[in-house]
């Protein structure tokens, strides 16, 4: 049996049935494909059924106020992708659904992953979306790299051209893949109870105990912080946020305290007005005589 074979075999037992695998509507797909991005599979679950239901299509996610999906997305993080996705719905509902990769890659806001994801799922192109969990699995199994980074997509992608089934059910490999990456080939991962132990390059040297396992990961290593806060600015974003939705109006000098158990205005305050203008950039806020409120 191929490697394919039996990876599409292990799912079908042990395959997660998440809302999204239960239709090929491009819009669904690319709704999920970027509440995915950067948000656990678990929280991004009930996020998608009330989008869903909310914004069922692309011309009513067309028709949403900032205020609106924005309202919507609470709680998802990453706020800017609400709106990327509106624009792309009102992109799509002015010229039409994409029928190929290259043309969903057009989109402002699709990059090449989220490209190949909808061409794959929705529209069951023979392509392969590579993005950390994918990378992770393919990496091992293909090249024998135990962690392997961006640099190694363009070998993973010229030898998943051999294991990627040429008919059938290759659009399912991803989905399998992302369920591999999650129960078995995890950062330090069980190779004994993978299917695809004996047709990995790495499975050997992870069973031999001879890895050392690295202890965070680059992408975490890399977000911003300011001074000695505990959490990465992107935390203290989504609360400037939330602070104006709740509120609906709030001033430049109430952030602060509000956001920040610890904050000094000598010492914080330009570093806060540095992000209520990011997300005045972004389009997630707007300022109308010296008050921030949700943008329309
Ligand atoms: N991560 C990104 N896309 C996914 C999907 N369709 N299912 C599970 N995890 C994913």
């Amino acid at each position: 049996m191929t490697a394919a074979a039996k990876l599409l075999k292990w799912y079908d037992r042990h395959g997660r049935a998440l809302p999204w695998r239960q239709t090929r509507d491009p819009y669904r797909i690319l709704v999920s494909e970027i509440m995915l991005q950067q948000t656990q599979v678990d929280r991004v679950k009930e996020w998608y059924r009330r989008w869903v239901k909310q914004f069922p299509s692309w011309s009513r996610l067309a028709a949403a106020t900032n205020a609106e999906v924005i309202h919507a997305w609470a709680g998802l993080g990453y706020n800017r992708r609400a709106l990327v996705l509106r624009d792309i719905a009102r992109e799509v509902t002015a010229r039409g659904v994409p029928r190929t990769e290259s043309g969903w890659l057009a989109l402002k806001g699709i990059g090449p992953y989220t490209a190949a994801a909808v061409s794959a799922f929705a529209q069951r192109r023979r392509t392969l979306p590579i993005d950390t969990n994918i990378r992770r699995v393919l990496g091992r199994l293909l090249l024998g790299q135990p962690f392997p980074m961006m640099e190694d997509d363009k070998r993973i992608r010229h030898t998943a051209e051999i294991f990627l089934p040429k008919r059938g059910r290759y659009y399912d490999i991803p989905q399998a893949l992302f369920d591999l990456a999650t129960s078995t080939c995890t950062k330090n991962p069980t190779c004994a109870s993978c299917p695809l132990r004996k047709d990995c390059k790495t499975s050997k040297l992870f069973m031999s105990g001879r890895i050392e396992i690295p202890k965070r990961s680059i992408a975490t290593a890399h977000e911003r912080k300011h001074r000695n806060k505990p959490f990465p600015d992107r935390i203290y974003r989504g609360r400037i946020l939330k602070l104006v939705r709740e509120r609906g109006q709030v001033g430049n000098r109430e952030f602060g305290s509000l956001v920040d158990t610890t904050f000094n205005q000598k010492l914080d305050q330009a570093w806060i007005n540095t992000m209520v203008e990011g997300l005045v950039k972004d389009g997630l806020l707007q300022k109308i005589r010296n008050k921030f409120s949700l943008s329309n």
